[in-house]
């Protein structure tokens, strides 16, 4: 507020303040059953009787209230009162607050490691707690995914469900990017994929077909899924082989992921949570898919 304002503001304020209490003390003058000259419909008069003794005496607390709050808070213009509180020290103080309960809630779990953190119940509550706050939206509250974002309570892992993958997968993001590469084929070759890809885990696959396919594969596909169609962590290529789709499986499915390609990206979030919150959350992802207690991935 420019110097000017700010004055305004206080003559103002002062101004009203004792307008007040002028109106108060002008209007307590009459004694009791005073009668003013004032008659309506015949017998209807006005008295002058004084406002209650509490009453008036309530007005002008009031307003000797208004003027030390005014001495001690900030409300004249500029000036910011004899405390020097602001609401945004007030909320700095809050926060800082805040951010040491939670540094202390992390600090109790520094030094251990991932699978031991995901069979602590405060480490899972805290993680469930992280999870929720930045993961649920894209991942699910149950975090079993969706089309498009992965099932992180299987086994099925893209790019690896070792503590250290699953923490350089949050910390750093990943992109997984697959190209339209059946633009570049002919119709047969696309045809013998498509008759195979989509039922790679169904035995009952006629043989002629599975291997019209797998030589395809072997040629188009397997430097990226591996010859085996089991994927390639270094690069997210899914599996192809379980029956586990990220996208949609069936004819239709792998046929638009052929023909217009496929990209991912899962955010880093290295810039957003603290290294203590993405061990925790980290825990929280590695104990979904490790329920039965068990410790290699
Ligand atoms: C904006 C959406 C989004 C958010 C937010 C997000 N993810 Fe992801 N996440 C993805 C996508 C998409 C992928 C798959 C990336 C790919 O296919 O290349 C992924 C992949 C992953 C993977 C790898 C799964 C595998 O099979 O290897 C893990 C683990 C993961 N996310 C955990 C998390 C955690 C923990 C958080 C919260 C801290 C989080 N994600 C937040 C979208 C998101
Ligand atoms: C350049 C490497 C690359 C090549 C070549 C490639 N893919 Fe992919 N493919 C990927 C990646 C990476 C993904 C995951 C994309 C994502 O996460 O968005 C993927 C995803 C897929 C999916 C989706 C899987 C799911 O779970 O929904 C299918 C199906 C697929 N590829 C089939 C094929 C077929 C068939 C070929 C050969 C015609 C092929 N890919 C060639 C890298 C490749």
């Amino acid at each position: 507020m420019s110097a000017f304002w700010s004055d305004w503001v206080i003559v103002i304020t002062f101004a009203m303040m004792g307008g007040c209490l002028w109106l108060l003390f002008g209007n307590s003058r009459g004694k009791p059953g005073e009668s003013t000259d004032h008659v309506w419909d015949d017998d209807l008069r006005e008295f002058n009787n004084p406002l209650p003794r509490w009453w008036f005496n309530v007005f002008v607390l009031t307003v000797i209230f208004g003027a030390g709050y005014l001495a001690f808070y900030p409300g004249l213009g500029n000036l910011g009162g004899r405390l020097g509180w602001t609401s945004t020290k007030q909320m700095q103080a809050k926060l800082d607050e805040l951010t040491a309960r939670r540094h202390a809630a992390f600090a109790a779990l520094a030094g251990k490691d991932i699978p031991a953190l995901a069979k602590d119940p405060s480490a899972q509550s805290l993680g469930r707690a992280v999870f929720l706050g930045n993961c649920a939206g894209c991942h699910g509250a149950d975090a079993r995914g969706a089309v498009g974002f992965p099932n992180l309570t299987d086994k099925d892992w893209l790019y690896g469900g070792s503590p250290e993958a699953i923490v350089e997968t949050i910390a750093h993001g990943r992109h997984g990017i697959m190209p339209p590469i059946g633009l570049g084929l002919t119709a047969d070759a696309r045809q013998a994929l498509l008759d195979f890809v989509p039922f790679w885990s169904d035995t009952t696959l006629d043989p002629a077909k599975r291997e019209a396919g797998m030589r395809q594969f072997a040629i188009t596909c397997a430097p990226c899924h591996g010859a085996d169609g089991k994927g390639n962590q270094a690069l997210g290529s899914p599996n192809l082989t379980d029956d586990i789709w990220l996208f949609k499986g069936g004819r239709e499915g792998v046929g638009d992921t052929i023909m217009k390609g496929r990209q991912s990206t899962m955010p880093a979030h290295e810039n957003i949570l603290t290294p203590d919150e993405i061990r925790v959350v980290a825990a929280y992802v590695y104990g979904l898919s490790h329920q039965d207690g068990e410790s290699q991935p």
